[in-house]
């Protein structure tokens, strides 16, 4: 993430400092935007001039003295707490006062990583979206303790850079990885119930739902392990919501080391000529998968709105952008009828009689008065 991170600053035009504790890593950072930016010559995206003078501009070092006189500093290290909060407070030792602390964190709290400063008003979270300088998206999450002027440069600074940033409160998963969650729990748990297998829900979802990839193929995609992590870590930080809870399905092929692409092998086989499953395609059954889903997504995103997790804007450009969804969640539900996704949720609710199913209740509420998030009463 750091290398993708820096390609989008130097691209900006800013002088970049790349330090990383591993050499080898570092190394390979250098490689890989070597390779990058031959390939954008090769694509004649850039000219061989202009990808040397961005190229000058990335620095490679061995010490994190070399932030001494940096305006902004983005760290996108191991996702590990303890080691963050070590790192920010050796580095605000060196950087000068006015020196912006952003973290990279996908699923660690702000407010924590801020705290182990002694101006955590300084401190924010930035956070980009895998490959970085493909995704338009940026989460802006401010910590308690962070100014209001530390939010403006930091959002000014990344909108410059061509980024659309949205603003999210400091809550496990921020806005995306929240709200996707059911993209990838609900596949797993028709798939568990043995109700459809993995390329008909992929080709359901795909198909039928005009979502860019199957949750499984992306789940094979992003990697297993990967996925899981991220399912586990929200889970717990929800103190234990069913609504999050992971699958066992999936954490069995990560300990099998069934990681997805990366591994040759995951929900699918993607071995040279590999004989793969194929879907049953029913129209009727498709959409009974979709508007399971669907109606999750959509009781999803709804309650982070209730939760003041972030605007309806920012809510629908963050699902749109971060993670290309055909439609916003909150424009889907208006057109489905507000009263029609509660209904879904309550037979949900009735089959199962699980708290995972639990109508949000904004939608209740709108049922009730008629409203719709575009015209809200
Ligand atoms: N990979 C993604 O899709 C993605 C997306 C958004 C955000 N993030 C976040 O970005 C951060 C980095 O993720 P990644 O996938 O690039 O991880 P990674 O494991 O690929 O890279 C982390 C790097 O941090 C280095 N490191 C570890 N401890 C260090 C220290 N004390 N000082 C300096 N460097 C140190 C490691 O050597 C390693 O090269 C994490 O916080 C992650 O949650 C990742």
């Amino acid at each position: 993430m750091g290398a993708g991170i820096a390609q989008v600053a130097a691209t900006a035009g800013h002088e970049v400092y790349l330090y990383d504790a591993n050499a080898n890593a570092l190394d390979r950072a250098k490689q890989h935007l070597e390779k990058i930016f031959a390939r954008l010559i090769e694509k004649e995206r850039v000219t061989a001039e202009e990808a040397e003078i961005i190229l000058g501009r990335f620095h490679f070092v061995d010490s994190l003295y070399a932030y001494k006189n940096a305006g902004l500093v983005i760290e996108a290290i191991v996702e590990d707490i303890t080691i963050k909060k070590a790192v920010f407070e050796q580095l605000e030792d060196i950087v000068q006062p006015n020196c912006v602390l952003a973290t990279n964190t996908s699923s660690l709290s702000v407010a924590a990583i801020a705290s182990a400063c002694d101006r955590p008003d300084r401190v924010i979270g930035i956070h980009f979206f895998n490959p970085a300088p493909l995704m338009r998206l940026v989460e802006i999450i401010p910590a308690l303790q962070t100014s209001v002027k530390t939010v403006n440069e930091a959002r000014k600074l990344v909108d410059s850079w061509g980024k659309t940033t949205v603003l999210a409160k400091d809550t496990p998963g921020f806005i995306v990885n929240r709200i996707a969650r059911p993209f990838y729990g609900e596949a797993l748990r028709i798939l568990e119930e043995g109700i459809a297998n993995v390329p008909t829900i992929d080709w359901a979802m795909k198909e039928q739902g005009g979502f860019r990839m199957g949750p499984f193929a992306l789940m094979d995609y992003i990697g297993n392990d990967v996925n899981y992590k991220v399912s586990e870590t929200i889970f717990s930080a929800f103190y234990f919501d069913p609504r999050y809870r992971p699958s066992f399905t999936q954490r069995r092929l990560a300990e099998a080391g069934y990681l997805g692409r990366k591994s040759g092998r995951g929900f699918y086989d993607y071995h040279e000529r590999a004989q793969n499953p194929e879907p049953v395609i029913k129209e009727f059954f498709g959409r009974k998968i979709v508007d399971r889903i669907l109606t999750m997504l959509i009781n999803e995103a709804a309650d982070a709105l209730y939760w003041g997790i972030a605007s309806h804007d920012d809510i629908e450009l963050a699902m749109t952008l971060g993670v290309n969804y055909p439609k916003g969640l909150l424009a889907w539900a208006d057109e489905i009828g507000i009263r029609e996704c509660v209904r879904r949720m309550d037979l949900l609710h009735e089959e199962y009689l699980e708290d995972r199913y639990r109508c949000s209740p904004i939608l209740r509420r709108m049922a009730r008065v008629g409203s719709t998030f575009q015209s809200p009463k």
